[in-house]
């Protein structure tokens, strides 16, 4: 079947449009995850086995779903969360997500392995926009990357704690995935079969990380695994006085993307971070570790008053958000949610893609009974 934009009303019909623009490299890049990806299913699957308790006679006319987190204030409960290589899924990258996001008043994440400059984004957008730091080896490089986000006025800082080396990417494997894509036989034959995102890569601007390309080769000019480019370029020996050290250099908003425990989320407290993005980095990285949502409620209970919980991944329904805020999220964030439809259609489908959930959310939020997200609580959550 032929799919249009116009027909996606959820995640799922954006990733059969991605798949179907995608040379399939590309599309297994995305859609895939580590060893048997067993954790991504469980990343959505969660969500399943805990059911919802609605209140009725609400009278629920006008419902508010506005949240603050990282000291910025979001029109919905769910933002875009930092993805890589944006260029290569669509010509307009990071442009389409940034402009869809500011549509939407919510707040995009910028990856540091991103296609388009940080300056760009600032200068495109007035909405919160959170930079995404990966911590290299290369000091020099770590300290222009902060130095750009508050040059270009970016709203807050994620460091990313859980890739200090690649996660087992089989996809990748069985595909020969790279940044840049390598011009191979096979890959040149999946680009031929996808002639629409092959004459966009190939005639448009070259595709480089626009913030890496002046310090490492890697990534824009020497194709590498994304799995080898963790390996070689952060640096292993990253550790929690880094983290607080970075923080203190940032000075704005700061939060830990990929903390899973109680025990670290306390730590991310000790350090003066303002918020931590719960995440397994969408099952990409350890596979066989607990899904974000089913570790909210106890880190909820430990630190909720103390510091922002985001729970990131898994999203594909308003429905999940409701879930998560219920449990002691703040706000919930995700990746593949808008990255299919920004493959598949650009800014348009990323619009399409905040459009669906936020009217899910909507929806869902007047038949659960509640007009605000504050209202959401633990007594309308019920665990199978
Ligand atoms: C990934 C990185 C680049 O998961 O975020 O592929």
């Amino acid at each position: 079947m032929f799919r249009r934009l116009k027909h996606c009303h959820n995640v799922e019909d954006l990733r059969l449009l991605a798949k179907q623009r995608l040379p399939g490299p590309i599309f297994h890049y995305i859609d895939g995850a580590a060893d048997d990806e067993v954790t991504y299913r469980r990343n959505t699957a969660a969500y399943a086995d805990c059911d919802l308790v609605p209140n009725v006679l609400a009278g629920v006319a006008e419902v508010d779903m506005s949240v603050t987190v990282m000291g910025q204030k979001l029109k919905m409960p769910l933002f875009c969360s930092p993805t890589a290589l944006q260029r290569l899924f669509h010509h307009d990258g990071e442009r389409a997500v940034a402009r869809a996001a500011e549509k939407f008043g919510t707040m995009f994440g910028v990856s540091a392995l991103g296609t388009v400059t940080l300056a760009e984004i600032g200068q495109m957008i007035s909405t919160p926009k959170l930079f995404q730091f990966y911590f290299h080896k290369d000091r020099g490089l770590n300290d222009a990357m902060v130095q750009r986000a508050k040059a270009a006025g970016f709203n807050a800082l994620a460091l990313t704690v859980d890739t200090i080396t690649g996660g087992n990417r089989e996809r990748d494997l069985y595909t020969g995935f790279t940044s840049p894509p390598r011009l191979t036989l096979k890959s040149l034959l999946s680009f031929g079969l996808h002639p629409g995102w092959a004459l966009n890569y190939f005639l448009r601007e070259p595709f480089e990380l626009a913030e890496l390309k002046d310090f490492v080769q890697q990534g824009s000019n020497v194709a590498v695994s994304i799995g080898d480019y963790f390996a070689g370029m952060l640096d292993q020996t990253m550790n929690w006085s880094d983290a607080e050290a970075l923080r203190a250099q940032w000075g704005g908003p700061f939060c830990l993307k990929g903390i899973m425990s109680v025990a670290d989320a306390k730590k991310a407290v000790a350090i003066g971070a303002d918020a931590i993005m719960v995440s397994n980095h969408g099952g990409r990285q350890l596979d066989g570790s607990r899904a974000p949502f089913d570790q909210i409620a106890e880190i909820a209970d430990a630190v909720g008053d103390q510091i922002d919980i985001i729970c990131d991944g898994g999203i594909r329904r308003g429905t999940h958000v409701l879930k998560a805020l219920a449990a002691g999220a703040k706000a919930c964030s995700g990746g593949r949610m808008y990255l299919y439809a920004l493959a598949g259609a650009g800014q348009p489908g990323v619009e399409r893609a905040l459009g669906n959930l936020r009217r899910e959310i909507e929806r869902d939020m007047r038949l659960l009974g509640v007009k605000n997200v504050s209202e959401l609580n633990r007594d309308m959550l019920r665990y199978r």
